[in-house]
């Protein structure tokens, strides 16, 4: 939390407004607000989060806490976060809050338009009006599609593949348009790439609802015995052992991301303008590579089937962040054997999630 700290610098005492603060990503970024010191008003709609991730960032925030402040709105309804507004006074906003599970935005293309693009242009309309101009957008690595090469830097062409990440464009093109038309905007949108781990106390971590999306909270259902076994999708690529190669960054040093872009914002003496950057660490790691680094932290072995391709899937996907390294000073610290550590310390704590109870053994392998 050192860095945490030294991020925010002079920053501190500050209104943020974060969107999707109950999430995955957004929890482990309110608690690191809130310990930089600081005023913190979450709304999330809890669409796929629990409020109890909320109270376990107070808990571990001691008395920060008393600067947290949460409503549950669902920003594509307007008067909501037009409410929110009108009650406080906003320094910055931090964008998280919107749907992320790719396969589903396949099938339900307009939910996810609904959530990602309305929800954006509603948030961004209401802090024009109420003239907060500065805004840090969860972006994702899902705008660059399949590259032909990696490590992937910013100026790479933006070809996602599916609508989730056509959502993350949009709303980039969205932010772009308005500061050329207001130059008062500073936007910084972050492209993350694979987040995997919880924050080291192992009391807040990520709690998908329904079956998990991705590779990691997937391995972590079968460590607790919730499911059977591990599909690999595909093990005849071209890497070194076959398997997809992508770039997993911890949670914790992706949320430290949020604190270094808010300074910058802050810092700046001239406008940044709207400028997009990846968070990741430049390693690529294979599924094989992340599941064995899994098995020896948890102990766990982790029975693996090996499947076909997923339709849509790169083969290597690894990120170059010497433009966040150079122009964020933000560097991610921590590796896969500090991910898989911390992964499973908040699994096997909390092998039902946030759930106060057990809840039954849920069905099949991978989809
Ligand atoms: P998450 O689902 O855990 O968090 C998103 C939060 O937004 C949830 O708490 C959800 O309840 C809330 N939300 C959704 N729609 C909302 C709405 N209309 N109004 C208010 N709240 C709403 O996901 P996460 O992993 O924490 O991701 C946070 C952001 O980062 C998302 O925008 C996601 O697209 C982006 N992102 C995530 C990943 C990843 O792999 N986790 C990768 C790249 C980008
Ligand atoms: N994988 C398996 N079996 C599984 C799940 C995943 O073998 O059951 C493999 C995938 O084929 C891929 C790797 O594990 O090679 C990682 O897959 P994830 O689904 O965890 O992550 P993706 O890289 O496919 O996509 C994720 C998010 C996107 C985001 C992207 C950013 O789902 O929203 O990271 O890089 F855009």
């Amino acid at each position: 939390m050192a860095a945490a700290k030294e991020a925010a610098g002079p920053s501190s005492g500050r209104a943020v407004l974060v969107t999707g603060g109950a999430g995955y990503i957004g929890s482990h970024a309110v608690l690191q607000l809130l310990t930089a010191g600081f005023r913190v008003v979450v709304v999330d709609s809890l669409a796929n989060s629990s409020e109890i991730a909320l109270r376990r960032v107070r808990a571990l925030a001691g008395d920060h806490a008393r600067n947290l402040v949460f409503h549950k709105v669902d920003i594509r309804e307007k008067d909501g976060l037009e409410k929110v507004f009108a009650s406080a006074r906003f320094d910055a906003v931090i964008h998280f809050a919107g749907l992320k599970a790719v396969g589903e935005s396949v099938q339900k293309p307009l939910l996810y338009y609904d959530h990602n693009v309305v929800g954006t242009i509603n948030l961004l309309e209401i802090m024009a009006a109420h003239g907060c101009k500065k805004l840090v957008f969860s972006s994702s690595a899902a705008v660059y599609g399949s590259p032909k090469n990696s490590p992937c830097t910013e100026d790479f062409p933006l070809i996602p593949h599916n609508p989730y990440g056509r959502t993350k464009l949009m709303a980039e093109e969205i932010c772009r348009d308005i500061y050329h038309s207001d130059p008062e905007w500073s936007i910084i949108l972050l492209r993350y790439f694979n987040p995997v781990g919880a924050h080291p106390s192992g009391y807040v971590g990520e709690d998908p609802c329904g079956t998990p999306n991705n590779l990691m909270p997937f391995v972590q259902q079968i460590a607790v015995g919730r499911r059977p076994s591990l599909t690999i999708f595909g093990n005849n690529y071209a890497t070194k052992d076959g398997t997809g190669v992508r770039d997993y960054i911890h949670v914790v040093d992706l949320a430290e991301g949020h604190l270094f872009a808010l300074r910058k914002l802050f810092e700046s003496s001239s406008n940044i303008g709207c400028e997009a950057y990846n968070l990741g660490t430049g390693k690529g790691t294979s599924v094989l590579e992340i599941v064995n680094a899994f098995e020896k932290a948890s102990g766990k072995k982790i029975p693996l089937v090996m499947g076909q391709r997923r339709p849509g899937d790169a083969e290597i996907l690894f990120s170059s962040p010497a433009k966040a390294e150079r122009e964020l000073h933000w560097k991610a610290k921590y590796g896969i054997t500090e991910m898989c550590r911390d992964l499973w310390n908040w699994a096997s704590k909390h092998p039902y999630g946030y759930a106060a109870s057990e809840s039954p053994k849920l069905n099949g392998s991978s989809r």
